[in-house]
This record gives structure tokens, C-alpha cells and sequence, in this order.
């Protein structure tokens, strides 16, 4: 079953089109990555799936419900999280209290968040560092901060934005195996990315394409980079190093 459908949808800033007539689905427990080069429109499309803008036209659906004109609290509570491509950790809180602002969505406990933030923890292999204080962490552990804070919320679906880039390729590898997991726990995944990178092929289920705000490939990995539009936007002929 599809958990998210983006149907037709049109976002303007003035004259500039950053979605245009965007359309594409992704199934339950599924992971599904959204490439495009800067300014593509991939934040654009995460703020609009979680509430933070509202398309123009267009219709987005979250588990058969249309929820093109929620407020980002809503889209929160009804399942989907999100992170941040700027980093924002509250510095002077611990690894620990920082990821426990996610799941106070759910639980009034201190001691049930604290449990539950410890967990996910665990998960992303941070529970050495779980009470250091947020401020002075490496990028990669700010980045596994970010997608620890969001699954504390106990989303369905987490939007994933740029959570590789600035990442070298062992420290993408890891964290691809991690989040490659996530199905495992009935959580689908959509993250954004710049390149068409192996380690992200080699996870996605789904691939979406986007150039200048429009959709110009959809499909699994090996479809996506044998796409002649996407061979002439980003690969030329280099696409063979791919191995797909
Ligand atoms: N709030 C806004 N007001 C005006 N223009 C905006 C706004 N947000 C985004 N844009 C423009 O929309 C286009 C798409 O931007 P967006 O940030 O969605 O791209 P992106 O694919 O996430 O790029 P990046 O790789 O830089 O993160 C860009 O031209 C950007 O300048
Ligand atoms: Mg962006």
C-alpha cells in the first residue's frame, strides 16, 4: 500500500517554480531517496510533505488521507519526521535531552522519553556519547542526532534531508547500513541528496529525479540511471561506475 502519494503538486516562490506538477509514491516500509542538485526543490518538497508549506495545486496523501494543508505539528503527530538540512541541535543539552524533545510528542514521562531516546540510540550507535553535550559534536554524530531526535517522535515516515552530505564515503556507508534497517521497524524513509551516490542506489527502493523543481526520472535505481535525461543531467558517461 502506498503510505505516501504526492500527487501533481505545484509549489511558486514568485516566479520561480520550485515543484512543478511533482508526482510520486512511496509504499510501506519502503526507502525512497530524492536527487536533484542544488536548488532542485528537495526541501521544498520536504516542508510541503511535512506541513511547513502548502502546495499551490497538487494533492499530498499520507496513509490515504489528504494532508496537503496541515500544520507541521499535525504532520508530526500523525506519523511523519523529519530532519533538518541545517543541523540544530540545542547545544547545551545532552545528546540524551536532545533526543528526548522528540519523544515528549508522545509521552509526558521523563522517564518513559528517556527510555525510549536511549533505544534509539542504541539504533544509531550513540549510546557512547548519549550524555555529551550536543555542542562541539562531529558533523557525522550531528547528523545521527538528527535522525535520532526524529525517530524518538515514533514516526511511520521520516523525511531525510541531506543527512549525506558533508559525510565521507565510510562514514555514508555506515550510516546507510543503519538506516537500511528501518523497514525492519515499519518505518519508511525518504531522504534528499545531491549525487547520484552508490551508497544511496545501493539502499533506495525508489529513486525520484528531480531537475529545476520537475520529475525527470522515477524508479527503482538501476531504472533512474539509465534514464537518457538523467544520463545528460548528471552522469554523462560515467553512470558504468555506478555498477548498476
Ligand atoms: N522560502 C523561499 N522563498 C523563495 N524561494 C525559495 C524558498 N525556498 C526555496 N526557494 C527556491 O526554490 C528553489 C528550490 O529550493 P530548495 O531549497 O527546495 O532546493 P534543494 O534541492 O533543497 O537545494 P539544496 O541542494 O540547496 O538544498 C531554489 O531556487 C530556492 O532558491
Ligand atoms: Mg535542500
Amino acid at each position: 500500500m502506498n503510505l505516501l502519494e504526492v500527487e501533481h503538486v505545484t509549489k511558486r516562490f514568485g516566479g520561480l517554480v520550485a515543484a512543478n506538477d511533482v508526482t510520486f509514491s512511496i509504499r510501506e516500509s519502503e526507502i525512497g531517496f530524492i536527487v536533484g542538485p542544488n536548488g532542485a526543490g528537495k526541501t521544498t518538497l520536504f516542508n510541503l510533505i511535512s506541513g511547513v508549506l502548502h502546495p499551490d495545486s497538487g494533492t499530498i496523501r499520507y496513509q490515504g488521507r489528504d494532508i496537503s494543508r496541515i500544520a507541521p505539528n499535525e504532520a508530526a503527530r500523525l506519523g511523519i519526521g523529519r530532519t533538518f538540512q541545517v543541523v540544530k541541535p540545542l547545544p547545551n543539552l545532552t545528546v540524551l535531552e536532545n533526543v528526548m524533545l522528540g519523544a515528549f510528542l508522545r509521552t509526558s514521562s521523563r522517564a518513559k522519553a528517556a527510555e525510549e531516546s536511549r533505544g534509539v540510540l542504541r539504533y544509531l550507535q550513540m549510546e557512547r556519547i548519549a550524555d555529551s553535550h550536543a555542542s562541539g559534536l562531529p558533523l557525522p554524530m550531528l547528523k545521527r542526532l538528527e535522525i535520532a531526535r526524529a525517530l524518538a517522535t515514533k514516526p511511520q515516515l521520516i523525511l531525510l534531508d541531506e543527512v549525506m552530505s558533508g559525510l565521507s564515503t565510510a562514514e555514508a556507508l555506515a550510516l546507510a547500513e543503519t538506516l537500511k534497517k528501518l523497514p525492519e521497524w515499519g518505518i519508511s524513509a525518504v531522504g534528499g541528496v545531491e549525487h547520484v551516490m552508490q551508497v544511496v542506489m545501493s539502499i533506495a527502493d525508489r529513486v525520484v529525479v528531480l531537475d529545476h523543481g520537475t520529475v525527470i526520472a522515477e524508479g527503482t535505481a538501476k531504472e533512474v540511471v539509465h534514464e537518457p535525461r538523467v544520463i545528460e543531467a548528471y552522469l554523462g558517461s560515467k553512470y558504468k561506475e555506478l555498477g548498476l
